[in-house]
């Protein structure tokens, strides 16, 4: 009888993130063996030995009931020492005082914020901006059509969910330069490889951007006018709250950390599914009102935000596995967005697919706030392109080389529009 060869270990800890080089080129061979093999993985870290082992999973049922699961929390100064939460937590994070930051709070805290801004970023509100939004695209896809080639990622997809935030929050055009600026080196935040002069520049843009939003409030807070940074000042709850400047300062950081690399990445990877899918990118040519469902297509195929994180707070078992306090639950929204279970022949790319029910805005009390802002920037990209550059293709091979942990898009896309 022959012996079976051992199966190779399964992978763990940064061998799930683009630190892995295979990871990173391709992550859903990866992928498809653990939602196969091990779909609840036990999670170890080797770099974090003292963290206690978590969960990694990657069916979309399962992602969908950790999202659920308001017992979970997200909030890392809630987890002690040694856990995974603290070590991936901005610094200011783990300071006990109040700070404006959703994506780090939980129960009766995170629900005053979000209710207060919900209040003022209301889909109503986005909807109506519809022909700002399209201008911002036709100017910067003009200038890329005037070249032989161009770089889709620096030139168009960064630049674009910059200047329509910029634009929404009513910083004045003459800004723009500055705010594109420090909002793309914030981005140096994903990146634990950064070199030091990133790490300077990072620094650097959180420092401007504080002092200019300070500086922007205290003039909405003399002459109100109809942009949504005074809307967001103004805005109160039932009992009158309001939120204060410290609060505002963080949320607007947040809306830019949150808003700005996921849209310009998602685009990014859409245009590189459709150039290399000339079927798919010839049905949309055809018909433009496909880019309603090609929208929800590019964010099931190509989610820009690989990975989200709940912490355990006390002992207890999760899907039958005994999970201790302060471990991470690491839900993988690519493994998700390619379930056999849930959609069928995951790894084709089908614009009329248009299944809105994917994970890429995770889901539960944290689901992305910005998600019908980015389903329309995404979407009017697409039809423009469509209707105006019917030719685009590539003009050099993709560079998909990014080491931001968690964030999955291309350094560069050389693309010729004409
Ligand atoms: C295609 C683009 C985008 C994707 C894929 C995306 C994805 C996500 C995901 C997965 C989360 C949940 C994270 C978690 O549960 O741990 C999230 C939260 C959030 N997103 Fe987005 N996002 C996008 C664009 C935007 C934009 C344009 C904005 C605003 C301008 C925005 C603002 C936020 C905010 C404020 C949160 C935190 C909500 C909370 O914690 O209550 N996002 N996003």
């Amino acid at each position: 009888m022959q012996n079976r060869p051992e199966p190779s270990p399964l992978p763990n800890g940064f061998e799930l993130t683009e630190l892995n080089p295979d990871f990173l080129q391709d992550p859903h061979p990866i992928l498809d063996r653990l939602r196969r093999d091990a779909p609840r993985h036990i999670h170890a870290h080797a770099h974090f030995p003292e963290a206690p082992t978590g969960l990694y999973l990657t069916r979309l049922a399962d992602v969908r009931k950790i999202f659920a699961d308001t017992t979970l929390q997200r909030d890392p100064r809630s987890t002690p020492p040694g856990s995974l939460a603290r070590a991936f937590a901005p610094p200011a994070m783990l300071d006990p005082a109040p700070h404006g930051n959703l994506l780090y709070m939980d129960g009766a805290e995170h629900r005053r914020v979000r209710g207060l801004v919900s209040r003022a970023f209301t889909p109503k509100s986005i909807a109506a901006k519809r022909s700002d939004i399209e201008a911002i695209a036709a100017h910067l896809l003009e200038a890329a059509a005037a070249k032989p080639d161009f770089d889709a990622i620096s030139e168009f997809a960064a630049p674009f969910p910059i200047y329509v935030i910029g634009d929404m929050l009513g910083f004045p055009r003459s800004d723009m330069p500055q705010f594109r600026a420090w909002s793309e080196d914030l981005i140096f935040v994903f990146n634990p490889l950064r070199s030091p002069d990133e790490d300077r520049r990072q620094m650097a843009a959180f420092a401007g951007l504080d002092a200019y939003f300070a500086e922007q409030m205290a003039h909405r807070r003399r002459q109100p006018s109809g942009d949504l940074l005074s809307a967001i000042i103004h805005t109160r709850g039932e009992g009158g709250d309001t939120l204060e400047d410290a609060e505002i300062s963080s949320l607007l950081l947040l809306l830019l950390l949150a808003g700005n690399l996921t849209t310009a990445d998602v685009i990014g990877n859409g245009l590189h599914a459709l150039i290399t899918h000339p079927q798919e990118w010839a049905a949309l040519v055809a018909d433009p009102e496909l880019a309603v469902p090609a929208t929800e297509e590019l964010l099931r195929f190509g989610p820009p935000v690989a990975i989200a994180a709940r912490y355990v707070p006390e002992d207890r078992e999760i899907f039958g596995c005994p999970i201790r306090q302060g471990a991470a639950v690491v839900v993988s929204l690519l493994g998700a967005n390619r379930d056999p279970e849930a959609f069928e022949d995951p790894h084709a790319f089908r614009i009329r697919r248009g299944r809105r029910d994917h994970a890429a805005f995770g889901g539960g009390a944290h689901a992305c706030l910005g998600a019908p802002l980015a389903r329309l920037e995404i979407e009017i990209a697409l039809r423009l392109l469509a209707t105006r550059y019917p030719r685009m293709r590539l003009a050099a091979p993709a560079i998909r080389d990014r080491p931001t942990i968690g964030f999955v898009g291309f350094r560069t896309l050389r693309l010729s529009l004409t």
